[in-house]
């Protein structure tokens, strides 16, 4: 797994608390941001869009994987997930599954206390179900 630098992790917490204020969730009242440092060291950013039909709402990290590859990203290096709980909320098992599908990176959880928690991918989510498994059968 690729090594972050402060300067890394902090612009990519930078990124995901901005795009937190844009959160659309009126609902549970519960922001997040989310933000993808890809390979070639762009950033892609998602927020927490929920919807009247509840089912419908969209996490801040499927937001935000889904704008990195309709960017054209094609790698993952980090990602960074805000909200303003403590200890700084970890991603849901769907979001944990997809972000599985792009590889293991590491994973900053942070809240707006400024408490952070370095996890990964793998860490989040142990002998995951992708690509390879499909590859195996
Ligand atoms: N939420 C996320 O954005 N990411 C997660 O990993 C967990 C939950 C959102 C969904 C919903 O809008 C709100 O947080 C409360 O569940």
């Amino acid at each position: 797994m690729t090594e972050l630098s402060e300067r890394e992790i902090d612009s990519l917490v930078e990124a995901a608390t901005s795009v937190r204020a844009r959160a659309w969730a009126p609902y549970s009242g519960f922001a997040v941001g989310a933000a993808v440092l890809d390979a070639d060291g762009c950033v892609h950013v998602g927020c927490n869009v929920e919807n009247a039909s509840y089912g419908l709402s969209v996490c801040a990290e499927r937001h935000a994987v889904a704008a990195a590859v309709a960017a054209g990203a094609e790698g993952f290096s980090a990602v960074a997930v805000v909200t303003d709980s403590s200890p700084p909320a970890s991603p849901c098992g769907a979001c944990r599954q997809v972000l599985a599908e792009f590889g293991d990176f590491p994973i900053v959880l942070v809240n707006l206390a400024g408490e952070r928690r370095m996890t990964s991918v793998g860490e989040l989510l142990p002998n995951a179900f992708g690509p390879e498994s499909l590859a195996e059968s």
